[in-house]
């Protein structure tokens, strides 16, 4: 019998969080995969005897990690090489620190870093992520080709300003330019690498936008069923000069309400200082939170007040925003999620408590949710594509394979280890629809 290069099993230790609040493991546990999905989960030795007489291709990964792929609902490609700089809040941050490089991202710049930036998603564990691009219409076709060419699942959107951009255009041509960009990227891209790569119209956010272009970008978004994406209440100052620009809005949610950008397609990053009328207009119009959390403390702009949008219903998923979060890695950023929730804790502390578990299913399930991809992604069960990583614990631990054994550990202690310690000198291996898609260059030690 021919062998099915489609076809393969890989055995470890399997955990993933598909409901918020709880945890599944399997301890010596394996996955079929067939045609880039999930074809069988369940105990190695039960699938072992089971595919006796199958040509299955086996990868034995033996006690290492195996997680459903990570999940970043928020990041910047053209602002990676601008990490960790600036001691400012956001608006002086974003004119001294981030326009500035922003700008340069176009030409050879563009097309020599963007496959950088998508091998360290990677090596990070991040399978989906959805990104902004610099304004100029070749700085996202960069990306677009540097996603393809990845393997990794991305939706990107070219930058759309139209009030004080930092591009070089007139004013009143930067509306039409922009839109018309946008189209063109968005009808060229969108849904390549059979939906792997999907377009994300992207107003920079309502300090930065023109009531016209947040309107035509909403409509191009419906027209062509795409994302959209924006910046909604990450800091006062921010909410202050909306205030200002929009006298006659409710608040700053209103504005993007009126402008018909609150859909199920919508990812709204930040979402710090929201009343509960604001809350409550997401959550009837179903669009969705990027959750931001080492960003938000990089730039002081607030904590998230997590409890009272899960409350509300809302889908909320992680975000790293690079470069106001100083990471790509997801590990980080459900630690800055749980930091941000025990920092809240330490003043109200009748506030429910944010555990490992539950900051591991924002950052895979929950931004899988926040995507509408709960169908295909974000847990490890039968049926959905097979984006999956493989983590090596020995890697974490803090004496490595001469310390505490992997059969002493808890599943929520191995958690723990992984998002206050994790990174990409842990990933061993990344899969996206079960194509390798990053393989560490060295085989790390195992526990
Ligand atoms: N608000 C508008 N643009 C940006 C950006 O690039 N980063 C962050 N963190 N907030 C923004
Ligand atoms: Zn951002």
């Amino acid at each position: 019998m021919q062998p099915d290069p489609t076809l393969f099993g890989i055995r470890g230790f399997l955990i993933d969080a598909p409901e918020f609040g709880s945890l599944r493991s399997r301890r010596d546990g394996a996955i079929i995969v067939k045609n880039g999905r999930f074809a069988e989960i369940g105990d190695y030795e039960d699938l072992r005897k089971r595919h006796r007489d199958t040509p299955v291709r086996w990868v034995d990964r033996g006690s290492a990690l195996i997680f459903p792929g990570l999940i970043d609902c928020h990041t910047h490609l053209p602002q990676y090489s601008a990490v960790a700089r600036g001691e400012s809040q956001l608006l002086p941050w974003l004119r001294e620190d981030i326009f500035p490089v922003e700008r340069e991202f176009t030409g050879p710049r563009a097309r020599e870093e963007a496959p950088l930036f998508f091998r360290e998603l990677a090596r990070n564990g991040t399978t989906t992520a959805m990104v902004y691009a610099a304004i100029y219409e070749d700085s996202c076709e960069a990306g677009f080709e540097a996603a393809e060419r990845s393997g990794l699942r991305v939706i990107l959107g070219k930058m759309m300003m139209d009030l004080g951009s930092y591009g070089q255009l007139q004013p009143k041509k930067i509306l039409s330019v922009s839109l018309i960009e946008s189209e063109r990227l968005c009808r060229k891209w969108h849904g390549a690498a059979q939906g792997r790569i999907e377009y994300a119209f992207s107003p920079r956010f309502a300090v930065a936008c023109s009531e016209k272009l947040m309107r035509s970008a909403a409509e191009l978004a419906q027209r062509f069923n795409a994302y959209l994406q924006t910046h909604l209440a990450e800091n006062r100052e921010e909410i202050e000069k909306v205030r200002n620009l929009h006298m006659s809005a409710l608040d700053y949610t209103d504005v993007y309400e009126k402008c018909g950008m609150l859909t199920p397609k919508t990812m709204l990053g930040h979402c710090l200082h929201l009343s509960s009328r604001e809350i409550d207009a997401i959550a009837a119009a179903q669009a969705n939170v990027a959750h931001c959390p080492t960003s938000n403390l990089f730039l002081a702009s607030g904590l998230l007040k997590l409890d009272q949008l899960l409350r509300a219903g809302l889908a909320v998923g992680l975000g790293s925003d690079v470069a106001a979060g100083p990471e790509l890695n997801m590990w980080q950023v459900m630690r800055g999620a749980l930091d941000v929730q025990k920092a809240r804790n330490m003043f109200e502390p009748n506030l429910p408590r944010l555990r490992p578990r539950e900051a591991f299913h924002l950052a895979t399930a929950g931004g899988a949710r926040a995507l509408g991809k709960t169908a295909a992604i974000g847990s490890l069960d039968a049926g959905k594509e097979a984006d999956m990583i493989v983590v090596d614990l020995a890697a974490l631990l803090p004496y490595g394979n001469q310390g505490k054994r992997i059969d002493d550990l808890t599943t929520e202690d191995i958690l723990a280890l992984c998002i206050y310690r994790g990174g990409p000198h842990a990933t061993l291996e990344t899969y996206v629809r079960g194509n390798c898609v990053y393989r560490a260059p060295e085989p790390a030690t195992r526990v």
